[in-house]
């Protein structure tokens, strides 16, 4: 049996299904509060998923962001989560793929990230060392804050990557 997942942006009618998915995808953390604060923002948040037929499997967000009031083209991509049941079927790579497309179209010039190094890595995410996050990470998790340039353009100006209210939490940065 063949599968149609399509991508799109979620709607407020699938923020039910969209705070369903994080308990499974993480076990062990509560992202629910973040996720919906983020989705209420809008301006400046795009907010992806995978539906296979009307269920939502999969769910990304991107948050506009910067270090300077006069250079915001940066995005911080986060959270990601795969339902446990459509695991390793190239969802996840197929929504962020996606999102990216997007945001280079909108003028985006990198993406951050603080995730699995592995994971990112075939995306082409690179160690970033000139924008810092807005928390101190600890030293073991160096290598998970990434980035990816997306124009030729250069990429945002060095210093502290400021984010909107809902991840001004330090405990969304650290263990
Ligand atoms: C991590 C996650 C987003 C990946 O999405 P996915 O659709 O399952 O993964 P894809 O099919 O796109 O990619 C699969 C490849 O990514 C790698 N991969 C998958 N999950 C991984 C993980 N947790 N860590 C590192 N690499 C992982 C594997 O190499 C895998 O390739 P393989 O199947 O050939 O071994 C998804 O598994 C998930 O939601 N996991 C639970 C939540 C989580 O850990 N999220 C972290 C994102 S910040």
């Amino acid at each position: 049996m063949t599968h149609d997942f399509a991508i799109r942006e979620t709607a407020p009618r699938d923020l039910a299904q969209v705070l369903a998915l994080y308990p499974q995808a993480f076990p062990d953390e509560e992202l629910r509060p973040l996720v919906s604060a983020l989705i209420e923002e809008q301006a400046g948040v795009l907010s992806l998923a995978t539906f296979d037929g009307d269920a939502l499997v999969a769910h990304v967000l991107f948050t506009m962001c910067g270090t300077a009031e006069s250079d915001r083209d940066g995005a911080l991509l986060g959270p990601l989560g795969v339902m446990p049941s459509h695991q390793r079927q190239g969802l996840g790579s197929s929504l962020v793929r996606a999102g990216l497309e997007r945001l280079r179209e909108d003028g985006v010039r990198q993406v951050f990230v603080l995730g699995d190094p592995a994971y990112y890595g075939r995306f082409g995410f690179v160690r970033e060392r000139r924008v810092r996050t807005p928390y101190p990470v600890p030293k073991e998790w160096a290598e998970a804050w990434r980035s990816l340039a997306l124009a030729a353009i250069p990429p945002i100006s060095p210093g502290r990557l400021s984010l909107p209210e809902p991840w001004m939490n330090a405990a969304l940065w650290g263990p």
